[in-house]
């Protein structure tokens, strides 16, 4: 395409083999050019694969809000920080200030002082998407306290498990939230996860819904009057390069999610550095990412990522169909949004409505569009690039996990010439490597292999909370002397890389990460179920949905089964939360099994895809005459 120059990408592989030839250099420049440090690093980094040990810019002392608020107060104190776009169109957009930011997290730091919040304890915050999650988070990290924000669609018992694993002594919430034409009782959610949490003592309640809710004496406090009364400057905490910046949970191949710890200067200067290259960012532009804050996504590219540049970013509270499909698109063009990022997800919803919802707005701000979350089907990418990007916005799609802190491989605005359902090429100081099953670097072209990355960059997660081990075992075990990804992908003759998906027990359905093992324990509580294996299958707007296969405990009358098939859905909304209910449920006699009892996943995925002609290698199957009763009886 034309607004590529050849140059430029000369440059990209000039500085790329740089930044791999000379780590240190690489990125001792980048962290001593862009940040305020109460005191530089003696050593760049130091790591060891085998024992996952890493650390970055070693005993540096940084704070990261003074990096994203008070720096930018003496050129940019007026310049809009957050611009806030509520659920319902009707209601008044905020624009916060770089000046009233500081002087709203500056606030919170100190209420949450003044409630007893000191460095290194951990809070944990369910808020809808509105200013007081920013405000909050960035408030803890003011302080040194370690945030941890769980996604406010989790169920009360997704949200204690969560609590409880960090041992948060204080929880953030609001009295409910909207979302569309609903609103979403958070305070009660919280009241029923805290009720088993002995450790949180706690709670503080922003205002949002003006709903009735019960505050517990000497536990619950509204937030507002705090804030009335607290102090406008609030000294910021020194932190050590590698003190804890937050805990974000992530699904595993076990119940137990995974609270993956980041530190503070690493993923400062990892986010600052990906945010600014990969969206182009230039002084003036108004940058909107329409994930939630509650993920990965949003806390390095709603927040930290654009914050750390100075740069106005977008929180929006509502969904891309309320109050019709044209929202996405009126939002852009109302403030003038340049770069606008996604999920595949979200662009497949809204491709299957008609065209005038997005034809008959004026898209012309933007610049770049990006995507992000799980692989962008070709279809998807054209309509994304055609309708949203006019052909004329470069398309980022950009593959990272939360594991990672920020981008790791995607194109480069008008530097990497696009190419659909490539994530393209690594950014400066990743280098990702195929590995086969001999755990031997795949050399060649278009073949699939576990995709591996072979040196640390700036934002690698640290650790699993308190688990260090599982840490070893979930990312450093499978190809020794590497962080595995989880995800397989193939590489083309340029180096472009494209992700083809998971290659372990986590399916991503509507862009959500979701562990198969803990909706598998939910559909086990209910009392008529022996046993249960779920899979994901390709669904045309979700990217995947599941599909349970369950044997009951008896086999009753279809009428019960229905029934039961509510059931399970109701328990897994429970414990898990709606986005992870099932999309089919099929009663089995039987699962397909190893000799050494383990389930083979691999059959039911093809079942549940209708893949029936070639199973793969059977010998090992315990029982295949249940292959034959699930393949007949399939939904
Ligand atoms: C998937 C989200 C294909 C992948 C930032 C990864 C993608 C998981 C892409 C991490 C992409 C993310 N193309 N797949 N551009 N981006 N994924 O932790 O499977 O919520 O391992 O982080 O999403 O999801 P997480």
């Amino acid at each position: 395409m034309s607004y590529y120059k050849i140059e430029d990408l000369q440059h990209y592989f000039k500085m790329y083999n740089k930044s791999i030839k000379e780590p240190k250099k690489f990125w001792d420049r980048i962290a001593d050019k862009n940040f305020t440090w109460y005191q530089k690093w003696d050593k760049v980094y130091e790591f060891d694969m085998q024992k996952a040990e890493f650390k970055w810019f070693l005993n540096a002392k940084v704070n990261i809000t003074k990096n994203c608020i008070d720096r930018h107060l003496s050129k940019r104190g007026d310049k809009t920080a957050i611009i806030f776009e509520p659920n319902d169109p009707n209601e008044e957009a905020q624009h916060i200030t770089y000046s009233d930011l500081y002087v709203r997290v500056s606030k919170m730091g100190n209420v949450l002082r003044d409630q007893g919040v000191k460095k290194g304890d951990r809070v944990c915050i369910y808020l809808p998407m509105i200013p007081e999650l920013a405000v909050v988070v960035l408030a803890c990290a003011r302080i040194g306290a370690i945030h941890s924000v769980i996604f406010a669609g989790f169920s009360s018992k997704a949200l204690q498990t969560r609590i409880i694993d960090c041992d948060s002594k204080m929880v953030i919430t609001s009295d409910g939230g909207f979302r569309g034409n609903k609103t979403i009782d958070l305070k009660g959610i919280v009241d029923d996860a805290v009720e088993h949490c002995p450790c949180v003592e706690k709670v503080l309640v922003v205002k949002r819904i003006n709903s009735e809710v019960n505050m517990k004496e000497g536990r619950d406090l509204w937030i507002e009057p705090l804030l009335e009364e607290a102090s406008s400057s609030c000294l910021a905490e020194i932190m050590d390069a590698e003190d804890p910046l937050f805990i974000l949970y992530t699904s595993g191949s076990t119940g137990k999610p995974k609270g993956m710890v980041h530190t503070t200067a690493g993923y400062m200067v990892y986010t600052a550095y990906t945010f600014k290259n990969v969206f182009k960012y230039e002084e003036n532009d108004v940058y909107w990412c329409t994930a939630d804050i509650g993920w990965i996504t949003g806390h390095s590219y709603i927040l930290y990522g654009p914050l750390l540049n100075g740069a106005t970013t977008v929180i929006f509270e509502g969904v891309p169909s309320y109050p019709t499909f044209s929202r996405f698109w009126e939002v852009i063009d109302k403030h003038k949004v340049t770069q606008f990022y996604t999920a595949p997800t979200a662009i497949r919803a809204l491709a299957k409505e008609s065209l005038e919802f997005v034809d008959n707005q004026d898209l012309s701000s933007l610049k770049v569009i990006g995507s992000v979350g799980e692989p962008i089907n070709e279809e998807a990418w054209h309509w994304y690039n055609d309708h949203v990007g006019k052909k004329k916005c470069p398309l980022v799609d950009t593959w990272w996990q939360t594991e990672n802190g920020g981008i790791m491989i995607s194109p480069i605005p008008f530097v990497t010439p696009t190419k659909p359902t490539y994530a393209s090429l690594p950014l400066p100081g990743i280098q990702p490597v195929l590995m086969d099953e001999l755990r031997n670097e795949i050399e060649e072209n278009q073949v699939v292999g576990s995709l591996c990355i072979k040196f640390p960059w700036p934002s690698i997660a640290r650790t699993i909370w308190r688990d260090h081990q599982r840490f070893i075992d979930t990312y450093f075990k499978a190809y020794p002397g590497k962080y595995f990804t989880g995800d397989g992908a193939l590489r083309d003759e340029v180096g472009y890389y494209r992700i083809t998906g998971r290659v372990d027990d986590v399916v991503i359905v509507s862009g959500h990460n979701l562990g198969t093992a803990p909706i598998e324990d939910a559909i086990n509580e209910h009392p008529a179920v022996a046993e249960s294996a779920i899979v994901g299958f390709p669904h045309k707007i979700k990217g995947n949905a599941l599909y349970g296969f369950v044997i009951l405990k008896e086999i009753g009358e279809t009428r019960i089964q229905d029934n039961v098939r509510k059931e399970i859905n109701q328990s897994i909304s429970d414990m898990v939360g709606p986005i992870a209910k099932l999309d089919k449920i099929q009663f089995v006699s039987g699962l397909p099994k190893t000799r050494s009892g383990k389930i083979m996943r691999r059959i039911l995925r093809k079942i549940a895809e209708g893949d029936l002609s070639n199973f793969g290698d059977t010998s090992t199957l315990l029982n295949p005459e249940v292959v034959e009763e699930i393949k007949n009886e399939r939904l």
